[in-house]
């Protein structure tokens, strides 16, 4: 029998070394030109980062695109089909080297991404081979003149939530935001202001339907349905997106769709909008900052729809400034947040200059609360509260209110600290002493009296001192209130020395009789 019966043997031969040639190449393939290493988030999403490589030899060099960044890589070998290179993702104060590995075959790279320093999960992913054009964010979009967005006549005194990106980041889902709105109700946390349910990064599906409409991914299956449940229970409901092509975490962004993202938003009954600059850097400079955001202020107001509209851009182009004039509610004055002291001491006693700029509707945002998720004592959380409260900033919870220590509510949930965060007043805290670590501020409330922080931020308990002197108090006689002890204070002469613990505060509340 001749099984090769109807193939020409000249055809045959060419085959074979046309496999063999092709065979061969693929064995010598190198890395050498421009990938992308994809990352399944697990809801359809794939986390994209971009770079070059050049191979000569076993060495390995190039470049590694992460966000406006590009970083060299090195340390990079390839090697019987194994790739392994280094990047520094760190900056000049942190370095932070993450290692990339992965095996070639069929032209996909295999990889995986792992920070020695362990303080980020692995990722690991699959590598193609990119086209330029996939690396390049799309053209600019013209911008709207600038003009004054009406006051949408919300929030005025700071908004008061939750917001799901401090402990969830992407394993936010439906049904942690409806546990998350039972255990508002249930906790007392809306009895005490909280009502803002705010869905950070994440929900975003990877596609857009065939008329453009955004979407929520598998983690979300019907927002509509969501919003209504969360409005069941006498809460709003929140959302978030970017004026970039791309959210902070890659998701789907409105450019160049802003209108119908916010008609979209207000169709599913969307109450709060948190609009985060994220990949508009690669369009926009910071000097177009105001147009981008009037653009989403106007379509916000055009929905008809009462949302509130949280600007997200670092605290950059003195956004407090020109915040309220594109119809902002809120704006983040800095930074992300983290659960340690020092971030909390960095960012709180750092927004005092700013405080004049804030007004009722209208306010400087440094950022969600931590309070509750582990990473800082009693008296720290509490100089968290006590310090946001004294800036009249947003109150957006950032822990599980499923699971709340009776420390963490008396916290979140002190009535008398809250009434200072959400004096209509919203006349600016001011520094009324500062001796070394010792830090006195002060915010005149509407009934004239003053709500009194007195600070100790150094790593040992200290002695702070308030003159009554320095808040227009001198000689009168006064009611003063030791709001965390919930008690009256004995006073007498010309001032107060209270013993404060390390990152520890002591608030009052000092009222002339
Ligand atoms: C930025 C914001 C955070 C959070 C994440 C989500 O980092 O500042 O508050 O919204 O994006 O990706």
């Amino acid at each position: 029998m001749r099984i090769f019966s109807s193939r020409p043997l000249g055809t045959l031969r060419f085959s074979v070394i046309f496999v063999a040639v092709g065979l061969g190449l693929l064995a010598q393939a190198g890395v050498s030109g421009l990938w992308v290493y994809r990352v399944p988030t697990g809801d359809g999403n794939f986390r994209d980062t971009f770079f070059e490589l050049t191979q000569s030899g076993e060495s390995v060099g190039g470049t590694f695109y992460s966000g406006t960044r590009q970083i060299p890589l090195t340390e990079g070998t390839f090697k019987d089909g194994k790739l392994r290179f280094v990047v520094n993702l760190g900056n000049e104060n942190m370095a932070r080297p993450v290692v990339y590995e992965g095996t070639l075959a069929n032209g996909r790279i295999e990889m995986s991404a792992l920070s020695p320093s362990g303080n980020r999960p692995p990722t690991t992913g699959v590598a193609e081979h990119a086209r330029r054009e996939a690396m390049l964010p799309p053209a600019r979009l013209p911008l709207p003149e600038l003009r004054q967005v009406p006051d949408n006549g919300l929030v005025r005194t700071p908004p008061m939530g939750w917001n799901s990106w401090n402990l969830f980041a992407d394993k936010v889902d439906d049904r942690t935001v409806r546990e998350i709105a039972d255990a508002m109700v249930s906790s007392g946390m809306r009895e005490a202001g909280y009502v803002y349910v705010n869905i950070d990064d994440t929900w975003e599906a990877p596609h857009r339907d065939d008329r453009g409409n955004i979407a929520s991914n598998v983690k979300f299956p019907n927002m509509k349905a969501l919003a209504d449940y969360v409005h069941s229970k006498g809460l709003k409901i929140g959302i978030y997106s970017s004026p970039g092509p791309k959210t902070c975490a890659g998701y789907e962004g409105s450019y160049g769709h802003e209108t119908q993202d916010a008609q979209t938003f207000a169709a599913w009954g969307i109450d709060y909008l948190k609009y985060d600059w994220c990949s508009a850097s690669q369009i926009y400079k910071d000097e177009d900052m105001q147009g981008v955001y009037q653009k989403m202020g106007d379509a916000l107001l055009k929905t008809g729809r009462p949302i509130v509209y949280s600007l997200c851009q670092y605290g950059r182009a003195d956004v407090w400034e020109w915040g309220a004039k594109v119809g902002g509610n809120c704006w983040r004055t800095t930074g992300d947040i983290s659960d340690h002291w020092q971030s909390v001491d960095n960012i709180g006693f750092h927004q005092v200059e700013i405080a004049p700029y804030a007004t009722s509707g209208h306010f400087n945002d440094p950022d969600m609360l931590e309070i509750g998720n582990g990473g800082m004592n009693r008296e720290e959380y509490r100089t968290h509260m006590s310090l946001w409260s004294l800036l009249a900033a947003p109150l957006l919870a950032g822990n599980d209110l499923r699971k709340m220590t009776p420390e963490t509510k008396s916290i979140l949930m002190n009535r008398e600290v809250i009434a200072i965060d959400q004096d209509p007043a919203v006349n600016p805290v001011k520094q009324v002493s500062q001796d070394g670590k010792a830090v006195v501020l002060a915010r005149l409330l509407k009934d004239n009296s003053w709500a009194v922080g007195l600070f100790n931020r150094g790593d040992r308990p200290a002695s702070v001192v308030l003159k009554w002197e320095a808040l227009g108090f001198g000689g009168k006689p006064l009611q003063v209130r030791d709001l965390w002890r919930r008690q009256p204070v004995e006073t007498s002469g010309s001032g107060y020395s209270a013993k404060v613990p390390a990152h520890g505060v002591v608030l009052l509340r000092v009222t002339a009789l």
